[in-house]
């Protein structure tokens, strides 16, 4: 492993589909780890492309009377123009029908075979046309296609095995002493428990009477090459396996990132290919989760359901690749609705990040005639200045620290809680009244401090937010607003004072359109009036049904489920209340519940705990609560009741 260098992989995507939110997601997701590795000098590498050959492009073809190379030439556009569209800066872009892949994708098939690696045999068994996929009689559900319900074909033919099973036991103990293969962790067990079946060997041929649409094997012309043994070598192919060794070296291992549903592709097939050609192991390959859209309140039949390339196009590229990485913690499923965006835009982009860079430059401009003002004296070396700096300081090791550990979300979160600090730093520091007294140092540390903690804000989040975040650091008077120099985020003082800084704007204008959302109905949270029924319950064993007892049906009725806090927030201008956005299974709820003078929101982030999920939703201080958590409190002290062990949200709790 070469720690300097970074080697940032997206799957291929099948050409034949139109790009969507999966697609953009993953591609976004690269982008801005890329984008980010850079911003903290790793020499990075990022790739992407197109997955060309197979069974689905040569029907499409067919139907359109074109050549499937035609057709694949004029699909591959579109995946062409929405990463233009979405500020895609990929180092390189492989289609499976390059010939740089194809020439590869033969010899590594040749030598295998040279090898004994690869044997033909007679097969005898179940095949799925539409996933291209073999089956034994154990596999089939009901007589069906396992993976898509669909009818399967009884095939005795010859074909082409890969020597999988040999490496069985190797992978096995390759991936329980390498927990960074594999991540998320739960992942990586649902690999290991994919293994306790015995391995099969990988049919890698399919009869070119069958399907003619792929790479021709090297050593049976009747034959062309399985899609996903085709599609797995682009990682190495494109970065000149076998034809550049310098370039290979310098790029492999890859972080590879792709969704849970190619899990197995990933981390069995792959690794066992690789180490048939004695090459080394990915350095991670990382399984995301998907974004549902299976709210309640999004339905087809409701014809509500949002498109998120739309979106785009409404609100704008960097907020929508914003919301794509704050919203979706790493690995987890998270759900798309138009109503989650505008939240999420209004609370951190408009409220917090736009209306802090309005603030600063209108004092500038009120205060100080447009120019930066210069700091006092030591202003950096302790007090509020001191303490601001250092928390956005700590942001910049923390977004670097998200890239090890695959959370980027949490270290966004990080950047906006400085964002909110410095909202509140100004708050508390009230340039307003400084501005009155008559030693105007202090006023000017505190504006000064405000755009430099500012300053770093933008410039850990350029890689979300290319765009506007130039604009923002452009406002501030910086002379390269584009670039980023890495030792700029862990430093103060870098904005010379005496800079001109723009005249105010909106960065981010309030989005006022009306949100389908929940009705106002009320659910309470831990601060809201409690019931009438929270009286003293009566003694144990006490028969009959006395004040405040409720019959075993009534407490059924209560449905507590165990939930993820994914984020938590403040809300303005309630001290007591918090925003927490949590994870139920797979579903995502907002919930809001009075414990901000128990926690912090960043001690939050983790933790397991009990919801009541049957409540109704109500409004507190306008923010929708869609739940209420369980907690204990004695006198002036409240604890969250937590699950005790690793049990994953949504469980049922009785
Ligand atoms: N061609 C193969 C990959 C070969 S890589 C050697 C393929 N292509 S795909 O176009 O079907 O899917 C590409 C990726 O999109 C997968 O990682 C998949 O998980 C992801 N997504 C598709 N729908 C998704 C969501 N709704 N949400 C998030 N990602 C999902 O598989």
């Amino acid at each position: 492993m070469k720690p300097d260098s970074v080697y940032i992989t997206t799957p291929i995507y099948y050409v034949n589909d139109k790009p969507h939110i999966g697609h953009a997601y993953t591609t976004v997701l690269a982008d801005v780890l890329a984008r980010t590795e850079r911003l903290f000098g790793r020499d990075t590498w990022f790739l992407t492309g197109t997955d060309e050959h197979g069974q689905k492009v040569q029907e499409a073809a067919a139907k359109l009377g074109v050549t499937p190379q035609e057709h694949v030439d004029r699909t591959v556009q579109r995946f062409l123009e929405a990463w233009k569209r979405l500020e895609i800066r990929n180092d390189d872009f492989i289609r499976t029908t390059e010939l740089r892949h194809k020439l590869i994708v033969q010899e590594i098939l040749q030598d295998l075979y040279d090898r004994g690696e690869i044997y033909r045999d007679e097969y005898d068994g179940w095949y799925c046309v539409p996933d291209e996929r073999f089956f034994t009689d154990k596999d089939l559900a009901e007589g069906r296609c396992p993976l898509c319900g669909r009818e399967v074909q009884r095939v005795r033919e010859a074909n082409y095995f890969f020597r999988m099973s040999r490496y069985q036991d190797w992978l096995v103990e390759y991936i329980q002493t390498h927990p960074e293969f594999i991540q998320p962790d739960f992942r990586r067990n649902e690999t290991l428990g994919f293994l306790r079946k015995p391995l099969q060997d990988l049919c890698i041929s399919r009869p070119k009477s069958r399907l003619a649409w792929g790479i021709e094997l090297p050593f049976d012309a009747d034959y062309v090459t399985y899609v996903w043994f085709d599609a797995l070598v682009n990682y190495i192919s494109a970065i000149g396996y076998r034809r550049d060794d310098a370039q290979f070296a310098r790029r492999w291992p890859a972080i590879h990132l792709i969704g849970k549903d190619i899990l197995t592709t990933h981390t069995v097939y792959w690794p066992c290919m690789l180490k048939a050609m004695g090459l080394e192991m990915p350095r991670t390959v990382f399984a995301h989760g998907w974004w549902l859209s299976g709210s309640t309140k999004m339905s087809k039949s409701l014809g509500n359901v949002v498109n998120p390339m739309d979106m785009m196009e409404r609100y704008g590229v960097d907020p929508f690749r914003y919301f794509l990485m704050a919203e979706m913690a790493m690995g987890q499923d998270a759900t798309f609705t138009e109503d989650a965006f505008i939240r999420r835009y209004n609370a951190d982009l408009a409220n917090d990040l736009g209306n802090l860079l309005n603030r600063v430059v209108s004092m500038v401009g009120k205060y100080c005639g447009g120019r930066l003002p210069a700091p006092a004296p030591g202003a950096f070396e302790s007090g509020p200045a001191a303490d601001l700096l250092a928390q956005a300081q700590a942001a910049a090791a923390g977004m670097k620290t998200s890239l090890d550990t695959f959370s980027l979300h949490a270290g966004v979160a990080q950047v906006i809680e400085v964002v909110r600090a410095t909202n509140k730093f100004i708050e508390a520091q009230q340039p307003w009244s400084q501005a009155r007294a008559a030693d105007p140092a202090p006023l000017h540390t505190t504006l000064y401090a405000a755009a430099e903690s500012l300053r770093i804000c933008a410039g850990l989040l350029m890689p979300l937010m290319p765009g506007k975040m130039t604009e923002l650091r452009a406002a501030l008077g910086m002379e390269n607003p584009m670039t980023v120099n890495p030792d700029e985020l862990s430093k103060a003082e870098v904005l010379p004072p005496g800079t001109e800084v723009a005249p105010p704007g909106a960065l981010f204008p309030r989005i006022e359109a009306p949100v389908p959302g929940p009705s106002d109905a009320t659910a309470p949270a831990a601060d809201a009036p409690k019931p009438a029924a929270d009286k003293k319950a009566p003694p144990p064993g006490t028969i009959g049904n006395p004040e405040g007892v409720i019959t075993y049906d009534e407490f059924a009725k209560v449905q507590l489920r165990t939930a993820k806090i994914m984020g938590a927030e403040a809300i303005e201008g309630a001290v007591k209340l918090l925003k927490l956005n949590v994870l139920m299974g797979e579903e995502r709820r907002q919930i809001v519940a009075g414990i901000a003078l128990y926690y912090k929101p960043e001690e939050l982030i983790g933790k397991t705990v009990v919801v009541v999920s049957n409540l109704a939703p109500i409004k507190l201080r306008g923010v929708e609560s869609q739940g209420m958590l369980l907690a204990a409190s004695k006198g002036e002290r409240l604890r969250l009741v937590t699950v005790d062990g690793d049990l994953s949200s949504g469980a049922v709790v009785k």
